[in-house]
């Protein structure tokens, strides 16, 4: 037996409304922020992502899909979707008609990582890139909108954490002040954290590992570093926050795990998920569009994870979704004799017919297609919850009637056939 490859999910007919849902919403506020949407391609050249992402990353380091096609160019799965977008944006000179793109996606996204509650190798992410102001209105309005998806998917137990990782230059001189302090206690850094000294430094304060953190403690923090401007659009996000009455907290750590930052960075993450808590990231990233060919154009956005956003709704029990119901099941009540068949193959004409009128009348519509009894059509009915059963055949199918049964109160009525508006109105009562 074929099974799914590791660290992928089958999203089944029983889960996909709860997907649909958040589909629904995210593109509902997205519209309300008057972001449009942006499709690109799954893969792209593998130097896309290694240069914005970052050689040295875990992401380009470790995780990603690559691989050679046909032609022997090397190929990538994207791992996440800025590089793409900026991609898109540089080369359909996106910023040539407009000055400021505020754009939108939904999509898989492919990393290589350890399989894990809310870790997947095949996940989904949906995100937005604003590209072209460096006003940090924009930076929280990012936080705003994945904010206001979460609310209103009912989460409560989420902490927005927030930092400004400055300008290049500050933090070149920064790293340079960590590089000091570390110089002496280097040796007692995990293995890990030993090599990240050498090659990204600043991700020394992601360590989960007791030795590193004790020794991250005292560590000066890039927050005290910060240049004017970096500074003062820090200042600005934090009033905007306050002021929309978003909870927040400066988080002096949160370096996050991309190399293209700038300035303001931010997470959302949930008590309710277990150790993968981060339901969403992102940040500004004011020179990755110059560094990828482009014109230089400031860009903000954030991307989040959908499977550990519905994990956490899962375990927070937020999601009441209603059930699936249809509006109608036609059964066909028929003689099941052999003499019979011409009789049977005209009432299922007849059904067939009466749901394709159903239908056309935007009423959901279902019937038996496996010639079962009576019986069996009903607990078909029932499992669909089916508003109305409309009983087609016997004496009443005769007598030119259909017998349409309310499910919800057991009332049942015998409508003419003819008579198709008085049956179109009682089934969308
Ligand atoms: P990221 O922090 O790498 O940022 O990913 C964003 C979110 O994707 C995470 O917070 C998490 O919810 C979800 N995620 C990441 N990896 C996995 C995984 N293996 N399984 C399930 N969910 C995962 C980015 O991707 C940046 N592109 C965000 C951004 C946009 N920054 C600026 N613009």
């Amino acid at each position: 037996m074929i099974k799914a490859i590791t660290g992928t999910k089958d999203i089944l007919p029983s889960d996909v409304s709860r997907w649909q849902y958040l589909e629904k919403l995210l593109r509902e506020t997205f519209q309300l922020f008057n972001y449009k949407e942006i499709r690109t391609p799954i893969f792209e050249e593998t130097g896309l992502f290694a240069r914005s992402i970052g050689e040295e990353t875990d992401i380009v380091s470790k995780e990603m899909y690559t691989f050679k096609d046909r032609s022997e160019t090397s190929i990538t799965l994207r791992p996440e979707n800025t590089a793409g977008v900026v991609r898109s944006f540089i080369e359909q000179s996106l910023g040539a008609q407009q000055s400021l793109n505020k754009l939108y996606y939904i999509g898989s996204m492919f990393r290589q990582e350890r399989p894990q509650a809310g870790r997947l190798r095949q996940f989904h992410q949906f995100g937005a890139e604003a590209l072209g102001s460096t006003s940090p209105l924009l930076d929280a309005e990012m936080i705003q909108i994945a904010f206001h998806i979460l609310k209103n998917l009912g989460l409560k137990n989420l902490v927005v954490k927030i930092n400004s990782l400055g300008i290049p230059e500050v933090r070149e001189n920064y790293k340079n002040v960590l590089r000091d302090f570390l110089m002496d206690k280097k040796d007692k850094l995990s293995e890990e954290s030993r090599k990240r000294f050498e090659t990204n430094i600043l991700r020394i304060f992601d360590s989960k590992i007791e030795v590193d953190q004790t020794i991250m403690k005292d560590a000066p923090l890039l927050i005290d570093y910060l240049d004017t401007q970096s500074k003062s659009d820090f200042d600005v996000v934090e009033n905007y926050l306050t002021r929309v009455s978003i909870p927040f907290e400066v988080d002096p750590t949160l370096v996050r795990g991309l190399d293209y930052y700038t300035k303001t960075t931010f997470e959302i993450v949930s008590g309710s998920v277990g150790s993968q808590s981060a339901l969403c990231g992102g940040g500004r990233y004011d020179l990755l569009v110059e560094e990828l060919g482009g014109k230089a154009t400031p860009g903000v956005g954030f991307a989040a994870g959908m499977e550990r956003i519905l994990l956490a709704c899962e375990n927070e029990k937020s999601l009441n979704l209603p059930a699936d119901l249809i509006d109608v099941y036609l059964i066909r009540v028929d003689s099941n004799s052999e003499e019979q068949l011409d009789v049977n193959l005209k009432l299922d004409l007849e059904v067939a017919n009466l749901a394709s009128m159903f239908r056309r009348e935007n009423l959901i519509c279902e019937y038996d297609y496996l010639n079962r009894s009576v019986k069996a059509q009903m607990r078909e009915a029932n499992k669909y919850n089916a508003k109305f059963v409309v009983f087609v055949g016997g004496d009443e199918f005769k007598n030119g009637e259909l017998n349409v049964k309310n499910l919800a109160n057991g009332d049942q009525q015998l409508i003419k056939i003819e008579d198709f508006e008085k049956l179109k109105s009682l089934l969308k009562n």
